[in-house]
């Protein structure tokens, strides 16, 4: 009986995982929720009403959600405007709080009261008053025979229209912004603050456990959060950072549930996904697959190693180049993963097989026929037309920009200008001095001249070797002159460039006036910057720019033939571009390859056996371990363990690092702040076998607020039901 009993269980298991209906791709917006899929949020087992998600006259869970700084998503967990985001979002503003003496990185930071909440100069975080279709006021005035100067100028006069009338007589302030490529417009109408202070953020092996050995990977242990405070000048309103200033109160928080997760549980993301591209031809896919991302990739693993190398052995430049490393090892990561999810899903043929029901469609009769029966031809013929000058513009962006010393001369090019524009203006010669003379700080803050000699001399190798030849500056002399030895080359650049130190930019900074502009022309950094960004622009970019104008026009026909060709029988969600959208599916596992099941949820015996004290990206505080051992995990656990991440189907992308992950009565049980690495193509194919975010279980944030920072002043401050 028992064993009867047994096997029914793990049989209904095994049934509730292969046999849940698959989780639906999409990343929808909010306000039109009613019209697009609120039926099938229902199904799926939403149980509140869809206008509690998304309202204008009344509060609703939108008020709750923030973009916080330019690309990640926070919510309100308090009446005292407390915001949870990733640590990864937080983690520029921890790291520029931290020094050798404050190593918050490695520590954590903790405000005993809010008197200690650390201020975060240029730090914004941004609700979403309302978002309004305002495609009737711009759409008809434009058309598609309008040269793009003329269709950006209509677009632009319109909308400074639009906004000044949505704003008016209010502190909001509103953007226009195209979706489907620019064939509809909607407005979107914010209130931006701008004294955001940090309130807490766990030691990074906590915050960032794992680091980027598991970044994009199941099964995941990381306590990716940070908490913030938004304040506001006594009217509750935006204000300037001020010590007068108090906490802001929003108009909606989120209550937290602690009641935990099991397969199939109904959720949902609400927050900004970034970009996604899910409407392109068959010949843009292949060209992410075989040529952008190999590309970049091959760069970065250059950039990356010459990095790590110097920063395991030496703290100072870890911590100056740990959030550098960290964003550019994040995207090539994913790309990795991206190339081999589009090669298993076949991405490029299924996109062909939709692309001949596509033309038979679009041959069906003589309207469309005339507006649509080229389009695809076009685009795929330009694609490859562009691929030259694509992997140009890549080595250009990736291994010259990514040469610190070249990015850093850019800078000097409006002193350049304006030394040599007679008669020259001194004012604002002297104004340009000033400013490149305290901007320099922050450059010099977080720059090795070690790292970056290596890289100059390897870099400038690939761009050499990877750019046509017609395409790319003329550095014959490296051959000529130093034999193709790039260490020689780079040695003496950075000997005798100004741009190689601060005290030397500084120094050529006092003595500078339009008389010495012989001298900045001639430095050997300011000059090879030059050199290549001339090349660019004279080679590569009127075709470049030229060809992605002529794409993007053709990609705007394109997504307005597959809206026609949709009417009626699937809706189609616009593709992500940082607006706030809903996402929904459910609390569930997956299958990454053949014989392997990954379950939904991590616990913490998995940071006990990934912990590994002598490697700083798997080491673990002693605290913690301690809780681990005594199991104290208060009201945050079960079954005498406690869990970290669990995953679901909801198709998420960057930018999405922060959002609230809700059940299905809307309430906050956890962050989400990644995807699981097989499932990474979603930006450009969703496959709902393989498609996951990773979420913080709201549990475990809680736990290490509470026990392992003894925070407990904070959760106090929270809503949170048992
Ligand atoms: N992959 C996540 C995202 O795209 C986390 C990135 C931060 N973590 C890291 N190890 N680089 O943002
Ligand atoms: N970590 C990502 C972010 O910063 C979210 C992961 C994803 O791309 O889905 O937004």
């Amino acid at each position: 009986m028992i064993r009867y009993k047994k096997l029914c269980c793990a049989f209904s298991a095994l049934l509730l995982f292969f046999n849940v209906a698959k989780a639906d791709e999409g990343m929808w917006l909010p306000f039109l929720l009613g019209q697009l899929n609120g039926d099938a949020m229902a199904t799926r087992g939403l149980k509140i009403p869809i206008d509690s998600i998304y309202a204008v006259n009344k509060t609703s869970l939108k008020d709750g959600v923030v973009l916080f700084g330019g690309g990640c998503t926070g919510e309100i967990i308090s009446d005292k405007g407390l915001l949870l985001t990733n640590h990864h979002c937080g983690y520029s503003q921890i790291q520029s709080h931290s020094s050798i003496g404050h190593d918050y990185l490695t520590d954590g930071f903790w405000a005993a009261n809010m008197s200690e909440e650390l201020p975060c100069p240029g730090l914004t975080t941004a609700f979403i008053i309302r978002i309004d279709d305002v495609s009737e006021n711009i759409i008809p005035f434009l058309s598609d025979t309008m040269s793009d100067i003329t269709r950006a100028a209509t677009v632009k006069k319109l909308s400074e229209i639009l906004v000044k009338k949505a704003v008016e007589g209010s502190h909001y302030t509103a953007e226009i912004k195209p979706f489907y490529y620019g064939n509809k417009y909607f407005m979107i109408v914010s209130e931006t603050f701008k004294d955001v202070r940090m309130v807490g953020a766990p030691p990074s092996s906590v915050g960032k456990f794992g680091a980027d050995a598991d970044n994009w990977m199941w099964p995941r242990h990381t306590g990716d959060f940070s908490l913030f405070r938004i304040y506001a000048g006594k009217d509750n309103k935006p204000a300037e950072f001020s010590k007068e200033n108090v906490p802001f109160v929003p108009r909606y928080s989120f209550t937290i549930s602690i009641k935990g997760i099991n397969p199939g549980d109904y959720t949902m993301v609400y927050g900004f996904p970034g970009r996604t591209q899910q409407y392109l031809p068959s010949s843009a896919v292949s060209t992410i697959m075989d040529v952008t991302d190999p590309n970049r990739i091959g760069v970065r693993d250059v950039r990356l190693k010459t990095m790590d190398d110097l920063m395991r052995v030496n703290d100072t430049v870890r911590i100056q180049y740990s959030s550098k490393y960290a964003s550019i090892e994040n995207a090539y990561k994913k790309w990795k993963g991206e190339v081999l999810g589009l090669q298993r899903l076949k991405a490029v043929d299924r996109k062909k097989n939709a692309e001949v029901s596509f033309q038979s469609w679009a041959l069906s009769d003589k309207a469309k026929t005339d507006q649509y029966g080229n389009v695809l031809r076009q685009l795929n013929t330009l694609y490859e037309e562009n691929k030259m000058y694509s992997i140009a513009n890549d080595y250009y962006v990736e291994a010259v920009k990514g040469i610190e010393l070249l990015a850093f001369a850019e800078n000097f090019k409006t002193l350049d200008r304006l030394s040599s524009t007679m008669p020259v203006d001194e004012k604002k010669l002297i104004e340009e001095i000033e400013k490149q003379t305290k901007g320099c700080e922050g450059f010099f803050k977080n720059y090795s001249p070690v790292i970056d000699k290596q890289l100059f001399a390897s870099l400038l190798k690939l761009y050499r070797d990877k750019t046509d030849k017609a395409l790319q500056a003329e550095l014959g002399f490296i051959e000529s002159k130093y034999q193709g030895d790039y260490k020689k080359y780079a040695d003496e650049v950075f000997e005798k460039s100004f741009l190689s130190s601060e005290a030397k930019t500084k120094k050529f900074l006092s003595e500078y006036s339009a008389k010495k502009l012989k001298k900045l022309q001639a430095d050997p950094g300011y000059s090879l910057y030059k050199l290549c960004s001339l090349a660019f622009a004279t080679r590569v970019a009127p075709v470049f720019d030229e060809n992605m104008a002529q794409i993007n026009r053709l990609q705007r026909l394109y997504m307005r033939a597959q809206l026609e060709m949709n009417d009626g029988k699937k809706k189609l969600y616009p593709d992500a571009n940082s607006t706030l959208r809903v996402t929904y599916g459910q609390v569930e596992g997956y299958e990454p390859r053949d014989g392997i099941i990954y379950k939904h949820y991590t616990t913490l015996s998995g940071v006990m056996e990934k912990y590994d004290p002598t490697n700083y990206d798997f080491n673990a505080p002693k605290k913690l371990l301690e809780l681990y051992e005594k199991k104290d995990f208060g009201r945050y656990g079960s079954n005498g363990n406690i869990t970290p991440c669990f995953l679901a189907s909801n198709h998420t992308t960057g930018g999405n690092s922060g959002s609230p992950v809700l059940n299905a009565y809307g309430q906050l049980i956890g962050t989400n702040f990644d995807r699981v690495w097989e499932g990474t193509m979603s930006d450009i194919m969703f496959d709902p076998d393989k498609c996951r975010n990773i979420t913080l279980d709201i549990r475990y944030t809680l736990f290490i607020i509470e026990k392992l920072a003894g925070a407990k002043w904070l959760v106090d401050e929270m809503k949170v039901v048992e």
